[in-house]
């Protein structure tokens, strides 16, 4: 969507995966959604430097409401227990501390866990309370609508927005609702599109997303770019299930495909190795590349995948650089989880600058492998379920 938003994929956090909809906050004050988690958060994203590092966006998903609209003004009400304050005063919180205030929506009858009402007859409403909130993104969901519904409604709320006059990002779940999504359609209408299924906090689940996109890659890579972003869902590294091999193989496919990068977490009890990671400069900034091209997997050896994203800088002769992912899935016969060695001709990848490419370590900078040119073999040891991320900047470069 060109609204001048989003000219990079967004980063932030949201309280689904991890946090769901828990609403009973006597029982649960920590984990129950409410303004006292989406302050602690605000709080957390600064004092910890995940702001600093480019994570400004604090969106609350679903269950945030309270059951039916307002009586006489028909407005969408935050529920009265959780948000006593409101939310204009929570999105003043978050605008306080430097960061954006993000918030869910659905385009049919209900939300997705049924909690509150959907903008089924009431888009420009509720794009505008959105707007007098201070809203600046919108999640806006597709349950309880049909196809038709989607296919118009998507872009007439998009339309609602805009008429506000107030820039929110919009996030739309649209082709994951649809049996053939039109992805030129989607990217004319909205700056992110969910197009998997929903994230679960196990590797299973990391890698049945990396195949979803790689089944639909180009056409997903083709409609891509600054304004307009493939969201396979939030980052759950930091939360409970990923070990620390495919924390690193979910950040780095995440930076290859050009994917928001959503956090769900307690930010309270991220382990400091998964911190690191979370805040590693060198991955962001793939991820941010203003070349604004998403990568996409090229090859399939065995259980190892590779994956690449053309990045900045580019050569006095127009070649550009390259961020490459090695994947190994596991699964071998003799050992299934066991590192694995790969080898690859550079040229077979496609690097073919013949001045060569400088080698680093995407997750350890101090670790530079040198020159190497298109004929040279690279040479990688990848864990299992893990990855090895390298950055190929192609020399020379200014
Ligand atoms: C859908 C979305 C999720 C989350 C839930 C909330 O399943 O895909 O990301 O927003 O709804 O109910």
């Amino acid at each position: 969507l060109e609204n001048g938003l989003a000219r990079k994929p967004p980063m932030g956090w949201m309280p689904f995966e991890r946090f769901r909809c828990v609403t009973d906050c006597s029982r649960f004050p920590k984990d129950c959604i409410s303004e006292r988690l989406m302050r602690r958060t605000a709080n957390l994203l600064v004092s910890e430097g995940y702001a600093a590092a480019g994570y400004r966006y604090l969106i609350i998903d679903d269950c945030w409401m309270e059951a039916s609209r307002d009586k006489a003004t028909h407005e969408l009400l935050p529920s009265e227990d959780r948000f006593p304050s409101g939310m204009r005063d929570l999105g003043n919180y978050i605008h306080n501390k430097g960061l954006l205030f993000g918030i869910y929506h659905d385009l049919g009858e209900k939300t997705c866990m049924f909690h509150g009402p959907g903008a089924a007859r009431h888009f420009n409403l509720d794009a505008q309370t959105f707007a007098n909130w201070g809203v600046d993104y919108v999640k806006m969901d597709g349950c309880f609508a049909s196809e038709i519904e989607l296919d118009r409604g998507y872009p007439e709320f998009g339309r609602a927005l805009n008429k506000t006059g107030r820039p929110m990002v919009y996030s739309c779940s649209w082709p994951f609702y649809k049996a053939q999504p039109d992805f030129k359609l989607i990217a004319k209408h909205c700056n992110l599109w969910r197009f998997a299924d929903d994230i679960q906090d196990s590797v299973a689940s990391v890698t049945n997303i990396m195949k979803q996109y790689s089944k639909s890659q180009i056409e997903l890579t083709t409609h891509a770019g600054p304004g307009r972003w493939n969201d396979p869902d939030m980052l759950v590294l930091g939360n409970y299930h990923l070990s620390y091999d495919a924390s690193r193989l979910q950040l780095a496919i995440w930076a290859v495909i050009a994917a928001p990068l959503i956090m769900t977490n307690d930010l309270e009890s991220v382990r400091p190795e998964i911190k690191e990671l979370l805040l590693n400069r060198d991955i962001i900034s793939v991820n941010q590349d203003p070349l604004g091209q998403p990568g996409h997997k090229v090859l399939t050896s065995q259980n190892i995948q590779v994956w690449i994203r053309p990045v900045t800088p580019v050569s006095n002769f127009g070649k550009n650089s390259f961020a490459i992912a090695f994947v190994n899935l596991g699964g071998f016969a003799v050992c299934p989880l066991c590192p694995q060695i790969y080898q690859v001709q550079l040229h077979r990848l496609g690097l073919n600058s013949r001045r060569g490419y400088n080698v680093m370590d995407l997750f350890n900078r101090s670790h530079n492998l040198g020159l190497y040119t298109p004929k040279d073999t690279f040479n990688t040891r990848i864990n299992p379920e893990g990855v090895t991320f390298y950055k190929f900047t192609v020399f020379p470069s200014n």
